[in-house]
């Protein structure tokens, strides 16, 4: 069946109008601007460029789309809120979402009072074909939210394409973690599937947490309709300059990569004959899902000791989900999991 989004997008939204910032139509230097209510003195007194034109131009250099496909949000968490929005119908609609996964999803659908439908993964932390088909039977949910890598379990999900082509609604492939993985970017499958978002985040691999700036790409039907209900300035100038000047200049991105991956590689080694750990499992991610024999102790020992690690999710209750820090900060993480071991 052909995919049509005007099918899927909520009424009031496909009927917004875009909002036009007169400026922004303009390259001039020398334009006097009493058309925005700001003050003409001070430091920061602008507002910012709407639509992030120089930090699509940039996302459109790395990921090898076109900016009129890629839409700039203040984290991906902002993004994961506008697009649940952009679809679901409060109070009648419902998402799809893998569990355990990315609990801002479930937490966005609730804001919006939508449906929230769980996809168990397997013993593996995979989708199971079947399970997948048996469910999007009967299911009526408009928006499947896949994260891979996947948070909080670690892993890479297999078989994306399957899922993107056979779910009959928007399919959002997080991407928050895939620099730390082997896998190659959903973004490559955008021009055969119109019914396709995949969020990049320069908070994790890209070291720009305090920033917020999430990515989405699309088709550019959908990146026009998330710029258009977005607020319309939801990225500072600032953050928009930094960001920019930090993807042009860091030297060090290739590096602090490595160091993180050969870290991770490392704790993984130091703890996993430890005897209060009963399994750690594989990651792509910056950090690692360790089950232990008495979580609850753990957790509290290393709170005592100034270590903040997740708290466990639900359906992995025996687990922690422990950050890769720096080599100073994961020397002390084993040293208080070695004392607990004795
Ligand atoms: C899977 C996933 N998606 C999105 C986010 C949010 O990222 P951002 O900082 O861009 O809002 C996170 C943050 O932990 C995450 O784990």
């Amino acid at each position: 069946m052909e995919f049509k989004l005007e099918n899927f997008v909520r009424p009031n939204i496909l009927d917004l109008k875009p909002y036009n910032s007169l400026r922004e139509s303009f390259t001039d230097e020398d334009l006097i601007l009493l058309e925005a209510n700001e003050n003409p003195f001070g430091k920061f007194n602008r507002y910012p460029d709407s639509k992030s034109v120089k930090l699509r131009q940039k996302f459109s250099e790395i990921n090898d789309v076109k900016p009129e496909q890629i839409f700039i949000g203040n984290g991906s968490d902002e993004l994961i809120d506008l697009i649940i929005r952009a679809f679901g119908i409060p109070g009648k609609d419902s998402i799809m979402v893998m569990n355990p996964s990315f609990v801002m999803y479930e937490f966005y659908g609730k804001v919006n009072d939508l449906k929230v439908e769980k996809l168990n993964l397997n013993q593996d932390f995979q989708i199971d074909k079947e399970d997948f088909d048996s469910q999007i039977k009967t299911s009526k949910s408009k928006l499947l939210f896949l994260c891979s890598p996947n948070n909080p379990t670690g892993n890479s999900i297999a078989n994306l394409e399957y899922f993107i082509s056979n779910f009959n609604g928007i399919v959002v492939v997080d991407e928050a973690y895939i620099e730390f993985s082997k896998e190659i970017s959903a973004v490559c499958l955008l021009d055969k599937y119109p019914n396709l978002i995949v969020l990049k985040t320069l908070s994790k691999a890209f070291g720009m947490a305090g920033l917020r700036i999430g990515i989405g790409f699309a088709s550019k039907e959908i990146s026009d309709l998330i710029t258009t209900m977005k607020p319309p300035y939801n990225v500072s100038s600032e953050n928009q300059n930094l960001a920019l000047e930090n993807l042009s200049n860091d030297e060090n991105f290739e590096e602090n990569l490595n160091l993180i991956l050969s870290e991770r590689d490392q704790l993984k080694e130091e703890l996993v004959d430890l005897k209060i750990v009963s399994k750690i499992y594989n990651s792509d991610c910056n950090f690692l899902l360790i089950e232990f024999e008495n979580v609850e102790l753990v957790y509290k020992k290393l709170l005592e000791n100034k270590i903040f690690t997740s708290l466990r999710h639900p359906a992995i209750e025996k687990c922690l989900r422990i950050n890769v820090g720096n080599p100073s900060e994961n020397d002390s993480l084993v040293s208080v999991l070695n004392q607990l071991s004795k």
